[in-house]
């Protein structure tokens, strides 16, 4: 018979949260009220994944390749940042949630920094669901970041060794990747870590995202059957 995933909960979920101009363009408003209604849809996000006993969720809100988009939504978004952490931290950590701010941080200002490693700081005691935001973050710009710490202390180049200099060393690797809007593609996401996780794609915008969405994403993770190289048969021999 075959094994699927029992039900099983994600520990770790990894979001691309792709769609907000178009949600905002259908609407004809600019594009940051499409992410600032991502933010919102994050929020829930969040709270759902601590509803549902989700130990992990990791969104990636600005990539190394989003300075090229004009400059008025760069700012715009750096600006929801700030906004963000104002606003939400407080709610946020009521929820249990310990904020990580995944990502390069050289091409910060210094006031998004400090904000950063602030709302770090405030959340650093929540133990209900780790929320890592990767911001200004690339999959290979980790890769290489993690080879230079390596080649910099002249230690061996293992898997075990590049795995832990990688930004996400502090939380296991995500067994469910989830991306809205449509697209299917990696984007430069997690390209270490993704090695092993299932894919569900949807066609939803990221503002609307919702509790459905999200449980209709974990049931099928929970069909699913996780071989990790291994064949059907040797899986079920050891489950
Ligand atoms: C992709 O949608 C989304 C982003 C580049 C930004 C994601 C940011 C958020 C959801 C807000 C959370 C951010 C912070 C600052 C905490 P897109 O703009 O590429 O949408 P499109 O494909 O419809 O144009």
């Amino acid at each position: 018979m075959r094994q699927e995933n029992s039900g099983a909960v994600p520990r770790h979920i990894a979001i691309i949260m792709d769609g907000n101009g178009r949600w905002a363009k259908k609407r004809f408003l600019p594009r940051l009220a499409g992410h600032k209604q991502g933010v919102e849809s994050l929020r829930r996000c969040a709270r759902a994944c601590v509803e549902r006993g989700v130990q992990v969720l990791t969104v990636f809100a600005f990539s190394s390749e989003n300075w090229s988009r004009p400059e008025e939504e760069v700012s715009g978004l750096m600006g929801l940042l700030a906004t963000a952490l104002a606003k939400e931290v407080k709610q946020l950590s009521r929820d249990g949630v310990r904020l990580h701010f995944v990502g390069e941080r050289a091409g910060l200002s210094d006031k998004v920094c400090a904000g950063l490693a602030d709302a770090e700081k405030t959340t650093a005691h929540n133990d209900r669901l780790i929320l890592n935001v990767c911001f200004n973050y690339g999959g290979r710009w980790d890769i290489v970041q993690a080879a230079a710490q390596l080649a910099a202390r002249g230690e061996p180049m293992t898997e075990q060794a590049l795995a832990r200099a990688m930004a996400l060393a502090h939380v296991p690797d995500p067994d469910l990747l989830i991306r809205t809007g449509g697209e299917m593609r990696v984007s430069n996401f997690l390209l270490w870590q993704l090695a092993y996780a299932e894919l569900f794609f949807s066609s939803c915008l990221w503002p609307d995202f919702d509790e459905a969405t999200l449980d209709e994403a974990i049931a099928v993770f929970a069909g699913r059957e996780r071989r990790f190289g291994q064949t059907s048969e040797q899986v079920q021999q050891t489950s």
